[in-house]
């Protein structure tokens, strides 16, 4: 039997009886199992157990088709309470299955499982999934690649074959005790040991022989390349030596096409790219290396691997690709302006043109006392001032239920005072206040949000994505946003829509979006060390005056704390 959850999709079924007669029409249902189990795997001459699903490193890939009805039942083995998200997913009505833990559902426990049960409407391209607690997506993730429906091309060039790289980071240490460590000290975490390209680093480091990521290719072809960013706290450049990319989708949504030598992608976002296979038959490096334009600390090794021609032997040294420096924001302010939505009949931009609400949050990091800490004081982030303090209900159980005293809803639409946000760095004051305050949103409310990063210790760019929604971002700019001149300069017609949004260095960023998914929404900077700071806050979406548009029932296995 299929359950139809989503509207959306009805419309879909009875737009493809009108007009695809011959193409098979039946939604399937994609079903996985996930366990949840430790393995021990070695990188850079370490060996140490790492949590993984199906002990795989990176773990599976979920294919559906858009329209598909998914169903992965995650048991866990392991010692930690887990949850997984579904990044990108739009979940329709069904926070039930977005997976963030405290947000919208208690983490599994040791032996317990847990079904996700969602439909993929409207959404086709590259998403990935992860855990979603404390550190453990640095190993708990993997690609979920939606095709479009049967009979549907692709608005580009149909790829000869296609391959996933998921960029990732390693430690050699185990990574919840390292953090742990840092946490009690009130200092920042250790940065990782290296990059990856999916789970390999690739033969610039020790060991690497068996950890190198090799696709064979044939001359002459297209391939399309899905290109995951799920490194924790690096933003990443990457390219393939003597190749041009053709960027065609973000965030599973298509974009105008446009040829660049290197892309980059902050954690949390997916790329698309063509890759033509029309250069000397030969062994060539990709590599991935950290984009960092403030001054805080990151790892700054290359992770490769190799594209390789087909009959090239392995002797073959591979050609190298120059990345941009690390530093390089004009490459990154540059990029990100090349990004468009595809805007098309059967894609278009439904940019919001009218703003109901106007919400302008600033981002930051601060210190705070902490007694129990070796340095009596901790680091921390917030928005508006606010450090997000987990509740220890799940937010969208307590909003269902109206259950009282577990989250506030007077999150402030601006922060408590006006300032230079991007002037010189703030070092005194840098106390912020704490709770778990979310934003209440009427349904189908607009919203313009602009997202501006401060100066408080330092600026930095930050990834920060919506959970539940994709969003149109647009503008950008660097310095502090001007409501007098900057709107003017916004592009309403065809903005990048995507789940995560780079907010440059020192900058900011304004996305739009329709407040139509009700529910309980998480949105935070995909930089694991800022969200576990507390650079995160969610929106309490009101349910609209139908059923059909109100949050559904909780499934009958939701996991309770
Ligand atoms: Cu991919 Cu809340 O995150």
């Amino acid at each position: 039997m299929k359950i139809i959850r989503n509207p959306g999709f009805l419309f879909l079924f009875f737009y493809l009886l009108g007009f695809l007669g011959d193409a098979p029409v039946d939604a399937a249902v994609k079903k996985y199992q996930f366990d949840v189990q430790m393995k021990n795997v070695s990188r850079l001459c370490n060996a140490k157990p790492i949590v993984t699903v199906n002990g795989m490193f990176p773990g599976p890939t979920v294919y559906a088709r858009e329209g598909d009805r998914v169903i992965i039942n995650v048991t866990n083995h392991v010692q930690y309470n887990l949850s997984i998200h579904w990044h990108g997913l739009k979940q329709y009505r069904n926070g039930w299955a977005d997976g963030p833990a405290y947000i919208t559902q208690c983490p599994m426990q040791t032996g317990q499982s847990y079904v996700y049960d969602f439909n993929v409407t409207g959404q086709r391209g590259t998403l990935w999934w992860h855990a979603h607690i404390l550190w453990l997506r640095a190993t708990v993730y993997g690609a979920i690649v939606i095709l479009p429906q049967p009979g549907k091309p692709y608005p580009f060039p149909q790829p000869y074959q296609e391959t996933n790289i998921v960029l990732g980071e390693w430690w050699n240490r185990d990574v919840e005790t390292a953090v742990n460590q840092a946490n009690q000290l009130g200092a920042p975490p250790p940065m990782s040991d290296a990059h990856t390209i999916n789970g390999k680093p690739g033969p610039l480091f020790p060991c690497s022989e068996k950890h190198t990521f090799v696709v064979e290719v044939e001359a002459g072809k297209t391939y399309l390349l899905r290109i995951v960013n799920a490194a924790l706290n690096d933003e990443l450049f990457f390219g393939i030596a003597g190749h041009d990319m053709t960027v065609v989708e973000i965030d599973a949504v298509y974009t105008k096409p446009f040829t660049t030598k290197f892309i980059l992608i902050g954690p949390g976002q997916t790329t698309n790219v063509l890759v033509k296979t029309d250069r000397s038959p030969n062994r060539y490096f990709m590599a991935a290396g950290p984009f960092m334009d403030a001054p805080v600390s990151v790892d700054n090794k290359t992770a490769t691997a190799i594209l390789q021609y087909k009959g090239v032997p392995n002797t073959v040294i591979p050609i190298l690709p120059k990345l941009p420096s690390s530093n390089d924001t004009s490459f990154a302010l540059d990029y990100n302006g090349k990004l468009r939505s595809l805007n098309t009949p059967n894609f278009p931009a439904l940019v919001p043109l009218k703003v109901d609400r106007r919400l302008f949050y600033t981002i930051g990091l601060g210190i705070n006392a902490c007694p129990t800490c070796v340095n009596g004081t901790n680091l921390a982030a917030s928005i508006n001032n606010i450090t997000f303090i987990m509740p220890k209900i799940a937010l969208l159980k307590a909003h269902y239920f109206n259950l009282p005293g577990v989250f506030r809803t007077d999150f402030p639409d601006r922060p408590p005072k006006a300032f230079n946000y991007t002037g010189v760095p703030l070092t005194a004051n840098l106390g912020t206040s704490t709770g778990t305050r979310l934003s209440r949103v009427k349904f189908n409310t607009t919203i313009e949000l602009v997202l501006q990063d401060t100066n408080l210790l330092t600026v930095e760019s930050h990834p920060f994505h919506l959970h539940g929604y994709n969003f149109f971002v647009v503008g950008t700019g660097v310095g502090n946003f001007d409501p007098k001149k900057d709107p003017a300069k916004f592009n309403l017609i065809d903005p990048p829509e995507r789940n995560t949004v780079g907010v440059p260095t020192g900058g900011w960023a304004a996305i739009r979006f329709r407040a139509d998914n009700p529910g309980v929404w998480f949105m935070h900077c995909h930089l694991e060390v800022h969200t576990m700071w507390g650079l995160k806050m969610a929106f309490v979406v009101e349910n609209g005056n139908t059923p059909e548009l109100s949050v559904l029932p909780p499934p009958k296995d939701y996991p309770s704390c």
